[in-house]
């Protein structure tokens, strides 16, 4: 049993008498439909999220464990794997042990996405779409495990709680500029390493989704709408003519969720406003992006709402799902022929089958992503796909160890449910 619901319908019924808007389908064929990913086809519709193992060797290739858990998601058999956030400099890793990817380094990236795509053949017959995200911490860059912030404006308090000097200089035009070559080398990189295509990540807070909501910054990043996706949209378009036949993609932040934050209410910015974010996804997909995944928030202000859990209940968790959804299902409807991921289906349990083939049929997302409980239960692709309902006592709890572990600069895994790996199988080497 899930926060107290036994059957679908309790799971249903809260959201009746709760206002939540959740779509559930008892009928889960559509899971196992093929769907486009720019010129390829994904052999199913769940998605393996990024998640940082904070396991990289020191010069940011994939360690033994990075490589572990990739084959682990392939076995899964999710038909997309959105491989974690992988910095394009050096001084925007969000700790020293973030992967990045250097022409010294590329082909220990290739070895993983070659022994990815065996594996999910071998045990499942199909090969997953694999996107790389690629990322720049920005205000959250911990490039030796010490903070060094790089800011796009201040915020109080956002400053306020990660002891930000407010004499910080902000990082300059002249810094920004040089991003859009980087992004396109990293992504040439992810080419040549044999993934098919990557994430220009521009959610939780990192450098670009910081920009969107640049309301006050001077100069060519910040104030209008044009200026605060500038670099965003720079990023893309380098890496389109670099790359070529490559998908590109993006994580985005349907809205922040909080205070002076991208696309929140101005009276109460818990409430998204999404007229920007809707433009923003015509603009992208006008420059070449062919696929979306959007979430919310941010894991180092609102972890509620950037992963709904029974830790911190500053709102009903399911709330937290249906509201992620819902704007997962915005962003579809203003762009249909963009496959769209949907974010926050973990929180579900045993009920994530009915909700992703019931999302997907409503049209408000085209794959299901799967985060947390892609570390706590790798198989649950393969299990729904083949017929079985994996029970509770399998799945996630959303206790929120692992991402304690990342923050504390240690390598995350499933705490409650990985209990079984001898604990020499969780160290570097
Ligand atoms: C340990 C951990 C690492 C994460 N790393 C990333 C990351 O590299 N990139 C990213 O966009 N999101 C990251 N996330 C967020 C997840 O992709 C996902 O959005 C979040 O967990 C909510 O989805 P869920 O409810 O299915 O877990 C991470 C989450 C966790 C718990
Ligand atoms: S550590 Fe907790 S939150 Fe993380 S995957 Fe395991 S059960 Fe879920």
């Amino acid at each position: 049993m899930s926060f107290g619901c036994e059957e679908l319908s309790d799971v249903v019924g809260i959201c009746e008498k709760s206002g939540y808007e959740l779509h559930f389908s008892r009928d889960l064929k559509i899971l196992g439909a093929a769907a486009k990913v720019g010129r390829r086809a994904a052999p199913n519709r769940f998605c393996a999220q990024p998640m940082e193992g904070c396991d990289a060797l020191p010069d940011g290739s994939p360690s033994r464990l990075t490589a572990e858990r990739y084959l682990r998601f392939a076995g899964g058999g999710a038909g997309l794997i959105w491989f974690e956030a992988v910095a394009v400099v050096g001084e925007g890793k969000a700790s020293a042990r973030q992967l990045i990817i250097t022409e010294e380094n590329v082909e220990s990236f290739r070895s993983v996405a070659d022994a990815v795509r065996k594996k999910a053949f071998s045990e499942n017959g199909h090969v997953p779409v694999m996107i790389m995200q690629l990322t720049h911490s920005g205000r959250f860059s911990r490039p030796d495990s010490t903070p060094r912030p790089i800011i796009a404006y201040h915020h109080a308090e956002l400053d306020g709680r990660h002891s930000i000097d407010p004499e910080l200089p902000v990082a300059t035009d002249e810094y920004l500029d040089t991003l859009p070559e980087r992004y396109a080398k990293s992504a040439m990189l992810a080419k040549k390493a044999g993934f098919d295509g990557v994430d220009v990540k521009c959610c939780h807070r990192y450098l670009l989704s910081e920009l969107l909501s640049s309301f006050d910054r001077v100069g060519k990043y910040g104030g209008s709408f044009e200026n605060r996706t500038r670099l965003f949209i720079d990023c893309i378009d380098a890496i389109r003519a670099a790359c070529g036949d490559f998908i590109c993609g993006s994580r985005l932040n349907g809205f922040d969720a909080l205070p002076l934050g991208f696309s929140c209410g101005k009276d109460d910015y818990m409430k998204p406003e999404l007229s920007e974010t809707l433009e923003l996804v015509k603009i992208l997909r006008a420059h070449g992006v062919e696929i979306l995944n959007i979430t919310s928030g941010s894991p180092y202000y609102n972890a509620y709402v950037n992963r709904p859990n029974d830790v911190d209940r500053s709102e009903p968790p399911l709330r937290g799902v249906s509201r992620m959804l819902s704007i997962a299902g915005e962003v579809q409807r203003c762009v249909p022929d963009i496959p769209v991921v949907g974010t926050g289906f973990t929180y579900l349990r045993e009920f994530v089958p009915f909700a992703a083939a019931g999302e997907i049929n409503a049209g408000r997302c085209a794959f299901a992503g799967l985060g947390r409980m892609s570390f706590a239960c790798p198989d649950y692709p393969k299990k729904v796909l083949s017929g079985e309902i994996p029970p509770a006592d399998l799945l996630c709890v959303t206790c929120g160890k692992c991402a304690g572990l990342l923050r504390e600069g240690r390598p995350s895994f499933c705490a409650v449910r990985d209990k079984g790996r001898p604990p020499n199988s969780r160290r570097l080497d």
